[in-house]
């Protein structure tokens, strides 16, 4: 996730472009940077870390008067966060700013090198610039080269491309990436999101994928396969707190539905035809490991839970997992064939740093899974793998969950395909899943409207305990902490089949159990579970693809063949259950009581 802005036009384009990339830093402050023309003349600035770092650099620099400007905050995702690999990235006489990941870049760049251009940055995005003016080399004209050079991409982008070959225009593209355009009389502006042009432009387009075309003269050509299209604006909102949210009620509801999007984006250039691709990791991270253990706390300790699951299955490596501020002082015994695993969202929590500042005093390797790249965890570890969900705002954590968990399904399959323990058949058949995936995130409006409806119905009670078993131990124990953090209601995750030794006697009418009750794993064994609680009166919702008959409520999913996508399936479900609940007794959802979004005390 990064931020783009661009616009063309007589007002002071620095300070168009640093308030609105401000709008735009919830994706990504780990460096940023503008570019502008007038005069015909290229000027541009980047600094790494918070844009108030572009702000102080760019403090004498004013640029009124005619000319078009670009500017990007990024999140990195190829290369280190360094003043080198912030946008705009320049070539010979342009410059580009680039949000998504181009998937094809390392072909490209292979084929510019030959052809004796010299990159300077490790990024993808630099590609882009850099063909455009390859072809502006062979046929002098400016739209005709950034036509070519869209064609050649694969993956996902937005980008602006300015050029002194047309010092009064500014090329646009997307694909997979959010980008719109703002008019205001001649003025005009683009942007990732609403916010940077709220109070600025009057009218908006929202650009759909495979659209690209440039500005000029206050006026927009668009293009798409077919060729030129015409395209109709409408106004634009005017309540920038609202568009922040692009619309929903809370942070935490933007993120159930952005889980699909940022699921593609944390497989992109990942998950590859036949096999999982970490350019995060090599073989020799590997070597002489053979035992991992994982550390985390809260949400990301349940997608540690579930991984060990998988690695173990599928990889067949022992693997273990502890809850960090009890690792800290239970004296551990480490072995230096152990790989050491912490995962985070934030990549500051302390008792997770902690701990893995301990697995490295005893010599054993550390690879890091966080949402935040250049975070205190990232930094201490020594390989990190990057969740990409994107700024997560909500206090109460869910695509940055969901990205965990994929990441560490990946890295099953990476470690299972080095250590041959997986079959080119079943790898082929898991990959085929994983591609399923952000489908099984959506969500649709019937499925809302049905946790919606049913959450007044769990209001009270005594308490609420999530079944499942397997890898559903960990989504249960998931689906009760997010309700509890948001309702305030009691709420327990237990594995089902150890329901009879204890908890049972718990059941009666007002003890609610949410049962996840998967086809593709042990549903026989899980059933027998639930018809042991339903004989006790306790009140059942089921969420299964299978009906129930024993269920009071009854959440019905689709995907019924691989266990992982039934468990995101669920996981959403269980989601929108926490909201609406925490939605109906009047809580703050975005900012639960007694908690923070970064734990940094011990
Ligand atoms: C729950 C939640 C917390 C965090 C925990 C660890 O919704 O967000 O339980 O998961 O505080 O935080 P990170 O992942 O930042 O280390």
């Amino acid at each position: 996730m990064c931020g783009i802005v661009g616009y063309i036009g007589n007002e002071e384009k620095k300070e168009i472009l640093l308030d609105g990339l401000q709008e735009l830093e919830y994706r990504g402050y780990d460096s940023a940077g503008i570019a502008i023309i007038e005069n015909e003349k290229l000027n541009y600035f980047k600094a790494i870390g918070k844009l108030q770092n572009l702000r102080d650099k760019t403090k004498d620099y004013q640029s009124s008067g005619f000319g078009v400007s670009i500017g990007h905050t990024r999140w990195a995702t190829h290369g280190k966060p360094t003043e080198l690999n912030a946008h705009p990235h320049l070539g010979k006489f342009s410059f580009v700013v680039h949000n998504g990941i181009i998937e094809n870049y390392q072909e490209l760049k292979t084929q510019l090198q030959e052809e004796g251009v010299h990159f300077l940055s490790q990024t993808d995005t630099e590609t882009i610039v850099h063909l455009f003016e390859y072809y502006y080399s062979q046929n002098s004209d400016s739209f005709n080269s950034f036509s070519k050079t869209i064609d050649r991409l694969h993956g996902a982008y937005a980008t602006l491309l300015i050029s002194e070959s047309s010092p009064d225009t500014i090329f646009f593209a997307k694909n997979g990436s959010p980008m719109l355009i703002g008019f205001d009389g001649d003025d005009i502006y683009f942007a990732s999101s609403d916010t940077p042009i709220i109070g600025r432009a009057t009218e908006v387009y929202y650009l759909e994928d495979g659209e690209y075309g440039y500005a000029k003269n206050g006026e927009v050509k668009l293009f798409d396969k077919n060729g030129e299209k015409s395209f109709s604006t409408k106004p634009l909102a005017t309540d920038k707190a609202m568009a922040q949210k692009d619309g929903y009620r809370f942070f935490m509801e933007k993120e159930i539905y952005e889980q699909s999007l940022v699921m593609s984006d944390t497989m992109i250039g990942r998950v590859l035809e036949d096999r999982i691709d970490f350019e995060e990791l090599d073989s020799e991270l590997f070597e002489g490991v053979t035992n991992i253990k994982i550390c985390a706390c809260g949400t990301s300790y349940h997608s540690a839970l579930t991984g060990s699951y998988l690695l173990e299955r599928v990889a067949k490596i022992p693997c273990q997992v502890e809850i960090a501020s009890e690792f800290r002082y239970k004296e551990p015994l480490l072995r230096d064939d152990t790989l050491f695993i912490t995962i985070s969202q934030s990549g500051e929590t302390a008792d997770t740093l902690e701990a893995l500042k301990m697995a490295k005093r005893e010599g054993l390797k550390s690879l890091s899974i966080c949402n935040v790249d250049n975070s205190s965890i990232v930094r201490e570890s020594d390989r990190a793998i990057l969740t990409r969900a994107g700024i997560e705002k909500g206090v109460a954590s869910t695509k940055a969950f969901a990205t965990q968990t994929m990441v560490l399904w990946m890295l099953t399959l990476y470690i299972a395909k080095l250590q041959k323990t997986i079959s080119q058949d079943r790898l082929d058949i898991e990959l085929d899943a994983m591609r399923h995936t952000p489908k099984a995130l959506l969500v649709t409006d019937k499925l809302h409207s049905k946790l919606t409806r049913l959450s007044k119905r769990y209001l009270h009670g005594h308490g609420f305990f999530f079944i499942g078993r397997d890898l559903f131990f960990p989504l249960a124990l998931e689906g009760a902490l997010k309700l509890k953090e948001i309702s305030y209601l009691h709420a327990e995750g237990y594995p089902s089949g150890e329901m009879k030794h204890g908890p049972i006697a718990l059941a009666d009418s007002e003890l609610f159990t949410i049962a996840l009750m998967p086809k593709s794993l042990h549903y026989e064994k899980i059933k027998s579970n639930v018809e042991e609680l339903s004989a006790r009166d306790a009140t059942i919702l089921a969420i299964s693809p299978e009906p129930f008959e024993l269920a009071d409520d009854f959440v019905q999913t689709i995907y019924d063949t691989h266990p992982m996508l039934e468990f995101f399936e669920m996981m959403v479900v269980t989601q929108l259950l926490a909201l609406e609940v925490s939605v109906r007794l009047g809580n703050d959802v975005d900012m639960p009581r007694n908690l923070a979004k970064s734990v940094t005390v011990e």
